[in-house]
C-alpha cells in the first residue's frame, strides 16, 4: 500500500511556493512539530480503528458499516476521516466507495508519542490533548450514546480549547497569521472591520497587529462570536492589541441568521473576516450572499479556512470537529461535511456574488502535491 504521509517535512520542499506569504507565517520549530504530530496522527487512527474493531482484509463501505454496527447515520464524516486518514498513511487501500484496512498493529502508542513531542516542545500540548479526548469519544459518539459536543466541551476542556485556538499554539497558530497576512494586504486604511465566529480572540490578535503594523489600524472593528464565554474571552483579546482609538464593540452574531435581524448594518464594513467558522455555515451561498451584504462599496471579505485536498482528502486535524453536530450537519448541496476545497470555496463565493477570488499562498494545491498535510489558507473575495 503506498504511503503519502508522514514525510520528513521541510521548509525547502515546497522551492518559491511560498513566495507570497510573509516570512513569519511558521516559527523554525514548524516542521519538526508537524512531523511528530503527522506520526501521532497516524498512530491515533490505527488506535482508533482498532478500538472500533474494524475489520482488516475486506472491503469496507462506510454506509454498510452504519448500518451493520447500528452507528449513527452521521457517523459519516468521523468515518470518512478514519478511512481517508489510514489511507494516506498506506494502512488502507481505497475500492471506490470502499477501503481495504491492512495490518494496524506494530507501533509504539499514541501516548508515548505524545511525551515525546510534548517535551521536545510543550507549546504542541494541546493539539495531542484535543486529539486524544477526540479519539476518546469516537466510540460514544458513534453509537449515540453521547453528543459530541458533550464528550468535547464542558467546563473541565474549556481551558484547553482556548490554549488550542491560540497563537501560542504552534501548530494552529498559521492559520490566524495567514488570515492576518490577506486582511492587511486586501484592507484599505483606518478599515471597518467585522469579525464573525471570533471565538477565544487568537485570529483578532493577529489581525489587529498585522492591521496596526502596516498602518491599517481599524478605524472600527465589530468582534462577534456565537457562544457567550468565547466572546467575553476574545472580545479582552481582541481589544488588548487594538489602540484606543479604534471604536471596539463585541456583540453575538450567527453566520446563519440575516444580518438585518442582528445588531450590524448593511453596507457598513470595508474588511469582513473569518477564520476556520464560515465552513460551518448550513447554507454556505446564502451565508457569504449575507456577508457580502455587510460590505461597503469596495470592501472586501478574507476567510482563514483549512482547505481540503481535491476530491475527498482528510484533513489532518478534522477528527475533533467531525464529531460536533454543526460540523456534521453542514453537508449536502454537493459539499462534504464541514471543510471544503479549493474549487468548492470559489464555486460557492461565485454563487454568492463575489467577482473576483484569490488564494492565499496561491500555489497552496503544489504545495498539497509536495506534502499532503498542507491545508491552511485565506480567500480574499471581492
Ligand atoms: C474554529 S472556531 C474559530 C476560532 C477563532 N477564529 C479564534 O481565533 O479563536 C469556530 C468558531 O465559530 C463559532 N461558530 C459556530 N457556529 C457559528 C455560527 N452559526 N455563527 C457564528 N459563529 C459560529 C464557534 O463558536 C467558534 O468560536
Amino acid at each position: 500500500m503506498s504511503q503519502r504521509l508522514p514525510l520528513p517535512l521541510s521548509t525547502s520542499m515546497f522551492g518559491s511556493l511560498l513566495d507570497d506569504l510573509p516570512a513569519d507565517i511558521f516559527d523554525p520549530t514548524f516542521p519538526g512539530a508537524c512531523e511528530r504530530l503527522d506520526h501521532y496522527v497516524g498512530v491515533l487512527a490505527r488506535e482508533v480503528a482498532r478500538e472500533l474493531s474494524l475489520p482488516s482484509g475486506e472491503l469496507v463501505d462506510i454506509d454498510a458499516l452504519i448500518e451493520a454496527r447500528g452507528w449513527t447515520l452521521s457517523s459519516r464524516p468521523t468515518l470518512h476521516w478514519l478511512l481517508g486518514t489510514l489511507e494516506l498513511y498506506g494502512f488502507a487501500q481505497r475500492h471506490g466507495h470502499a477501503w481495504l484496512i491492512g495490518e494496524l498493529d506494530g507501533h509504539d502508542p499514541s501516548s508515548a508519542l505524545k511525551v515525546v513531542a510534548v517535551e521536545a516542545d510543550p507549546s504542541v500540548a494541546p493539539a495531542y490533548e484535543v486529539l486524544a479526548l477526540a479519539a476518546r469519544a469516537v466510540p460514544g459518539v458513534l453509537a449515540g450514546r453521547i453528543r459530541g459536543e458533550e464528550a468535547l466541551f464542558g467546563p473541565q476542556t474549556m481551558g484547553l480549547w482556548f490554549s488550542y485556538f491560540s497563537n501560542d499554539n504552534p501548530l494552529y497558530a498559521p492559520s490566524n497569521r495567514i488570515a492576518a497576512a490577506a486582511a492587511a494586504r486586501a484592507a484599505g486604511p483606518a478599515p471597518r472591520v467585522l469579525e464573525v465566529g471570533g471565538g477565544g480572540g487568537s485570529a483578532a490578535q493577529e489581525i489587529g497587529r498585522r492591521l496596526v503594523a502596516v498602518a491599517k489600524t481599524p478605524w472600527l472593528y465589530h468582534f462577534t462570536e456565537l457562544q457567550p464565554a468565547f466572546l467575553r474571552r476574545g472580545a479582552r483579546l481582541a481589544q488588548a492589541v487594538l489602540p484606543p482609538t479604534t471604536a471596539f464593540k463585541a456583540f453575538r452574531y450567527d453566520i446563519n441568521e440575516p444580518p438585518w435581524t442582528q445588531e450590524v448594518e448593511a453596507r457598513q464594513y470595508d474588511l469582513v473576516v473569518a477564520v476556520n467558522t464560515v465552513h460551518l455555515a448550513r447554507h454556505l451561498p446564502a451565508t457569504l450572499a449575507m456577508l457580502r451584504s455587510l460590505l461597503a462599496e469596495g470592501g472586501v471579505l478574507v476567510l482563514g479556512e483549512l482547505i481540503r485536498p481535491a476530491g475527498e482528502g482528510t484533513v489532518h486535524l478534522e477528527l475533533p470537529f467531525s464529531l460536533l453536530s454543526s460540523y456534521r450537519e453542514t453537508a449536502g448541496e454537493g459539499r462534504p461535511a464541514g471543510f471544503l476545497t479549493e474549487a468548492m470555496w470559489r464555486r460557492a463565493l461565485h454563487e454568492a456574488g463575489f467577482q473576483q477570488v484569490e488564494l492565499l499562498p496561491a500555489q497552496l494545491s503544489r504545495c498539497v502535491d509536495a506534502y499532503p498535510g498542507f491545508y491552511c489558507a485565506a480567500l480574499t473575495a471581492r
